[in-house]
């Protein structure tokens, strides 16, 4: 059976030596955050409740996704490629031919599967419903995470939003800086989906302004301690037009419950702890940052919209759930490796000459990713990478190496073995310039524009240029292994 709610989750990790309770009294301005950290640091260390936290009645808890052992029971999956793979499957229900048909697929599969969420009418998440005056951000243990911080940040709120026109609900984690008891900025970059429906809606709202309809405000819900599957999806790069409640449906292989808010036009899930309820304005524009980021540098600060909250509804006991992020590795790392196991599927679905695909996570993810593919035609590299920065976020990656199929991309030995041995640099580097990057990236010339670098690192062949005799790799004849095998004992070698 599926966790239903991050509180059943605790239950299992406590059962399985996967979480500790800390009742000491504990600071949530910067002590909470650095003890995350040295415990993610330290490796393998288990997620931490912190039941005391000085000056809130709601406990903390952190690192819950921090190792692959945590995420397999979060998720109830050994094999991440599964996720992956349920979603091809449904995409081929209807076998729809090229990658357009399977694409405009894609919406129509909540009507085809038994994963989409399920609607009702109450749920723990409205145990406490707090409007007006009473809905108060500062009852919230929110951290403070590094000294230079601009202020407290709500680092793992999933962030819902539908598309204006096509209804399609989105969730993202995006961190939101608290400005006072009412009021946050929104954190979402540019590229991404809550950042695209403020856009149409501001597009569609500014052709009516003659008519006088000046409000350019979209409604947002923040879910803050979903059940774990959910809070995954928030942070998948799900495919173009899927319901993000319907990937999370698919992941746990159960459709979620939800609930209507109090007082925007949207659902959350009904087992949530905390939902804050509001609207982004994009004519409230505020400066957020600087924030201690996953690249290791203090993103600088920049405008961003405001959001204003309109209700927090919650459980009666509560748990605020939280993450911090610093110079990798640390908790988003794991969840980054999930994305790149379960998301392989996908990317075969697209370019189904790839074998294999890692995003090192001491790379930040967007920073590089290796993929080995099989062959079959002269200059397949070059039109595998084209094609990857054609898709989703994979389009912020900045440096992407392919090597072939006897290279196994999770070994960087092997990589840059590879890499030095297979590659010319002028004949089998492609530079792409001004193209979008991401936009925590610390060494782009400007903030989301920068340049990307291919890097084809298989064997060449004549077909691509390469004239001269082709070396033959230098491996040891069968006969010899079966021989020294045989008698590796009789050296003296255990
Ligand atoms: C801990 C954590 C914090 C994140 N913070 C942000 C953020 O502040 N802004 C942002 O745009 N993306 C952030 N992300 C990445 C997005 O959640 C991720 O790209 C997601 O796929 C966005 O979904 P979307 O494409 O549906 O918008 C964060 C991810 C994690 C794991």
């Amino acid at each position: 059976m599926p966790f239903e709610s991050l509180r059943d989750l605790i239950d299992v990790l406590e059962e399985k030596g996967q979480l500790i309770r800390v009742k000491t009294s504990v600071d949530p301005d910067l002590e909470v955050a650095e003890i995350m950290r040295r415990l993610m640091y330290a490796k393998d260390k288990p997620a931490v409740l912190f039941e005391n936290v000085k000056g809130y009645t709601i406990p903390i808890l952190g690192n819950t996704f921090g190792s692959k052992e945590r995420l397999g029971i979060a998720l109830e999956e050994d094999d991440f490629s599964h996720i992956g793979n349920r979603i091809v499957e449904l995409t081929r229900m209807k076998m729809p031919t090229g990658v357009f048909g399977k694409l405009k697929m894609l919406p129509k599969l909540s009507e085809i599967s038994d994963y989409g969420p399920k609607h009702i009418d109450n749920g723990p998440v409205k145990e406490v419903v707090l409007t007006e005056e009473k809905a108060d951000l500062s009852t919230l243990p929110i951290l403070r995470s590094f000294k230079g911080d601009a202020g407290r940040f709500i680092t793992f709120g999933l962030t819902v939003t539908k598309h204006p026109d096509t209804e399609v609900t989105n969730m993202g984690v995006y961190r939101m800086q608290i400005i006072n008891s009412k009021k946050a900025i929104m954190h979402w970059q540019i590229h991404k989906r809550g950042a695209q429906h403020l856009e149409i809606l501001k597009d569609r709202r500014s052709q009516n302004e003659s008519e006088g309809y000046k409000d350019r405000r979209i409604a947002a819900a923040v879910v803050i301690g979903a059940d774990p599957a959910t809070t995954f999806s928030a942070v998948a790069p799900v495919p173009e037009g899927m319901d993000k409640y319907l990937f999370s449906g698919i992941v746990r292989k159960k459709g979620i419950k939800l609930v209507k808010c109090n007082t925007v036009d949207l659902e959350v899930p009904a087992n949530a702890e905390i939902v804050l309820e509001g609207y982004v304005d994009p004519d409230d524009i505020q400066i957020e940052g600087p924030f201690g980021d996953h690249t290791g540098y203090y993103t600088p600060p920049e405008p961003y919209p405001s959001f204003n909250l309109t209700c927090i509804s919650r459980r009666k006991n509560p748990i605020y759930l939280t993450t911090v992020v610093g110079k990798p590795i640390l908790e988003d790392a794991y969840i980054g490796q999930v994305i790149e196991r379960s998301f392989l599927p996908l990317i075969q679905m697209f370019q189904p000459e790839v074998i294999d695909f890692s995003m090192p996570p001491a790379a930040w993810f967007q920073g590089l990713a290796i993929i080995s593919i099989k062959k079959r035609y002269p200059g397949q590299a070059k039109k595998v990478m084209m094609g990857l920065w054609g898709m989703g976020q994979l389009s912020l990656t900045k440096m992407f190496i392919t090597v072939d199929h006897d290279i196994n991309v999770h070994d960087m030995d092997e990589v840059l073995w590879a890499m030095t041995t297979r590659t010319d640099p002028k004949r089998d580097l492609i530079f792409i310039e001004n193209a979008p990057t991401d936009s925590l990236d610390p060494s782009s010339p400007l903030l989301n524009l920068g340049s990307k670098v291919g890097i084809d690192a298989t064997t060449k062949w004549q077909q691509e240029g390469f004239n001269r005799e082709i070396q033959v790799l230098a491996e040891v004849d069968e006969e010899t292994q079966r021989y020294v095998g045989k008698r590796w004992h009789e050296y003296g070698f255990s």
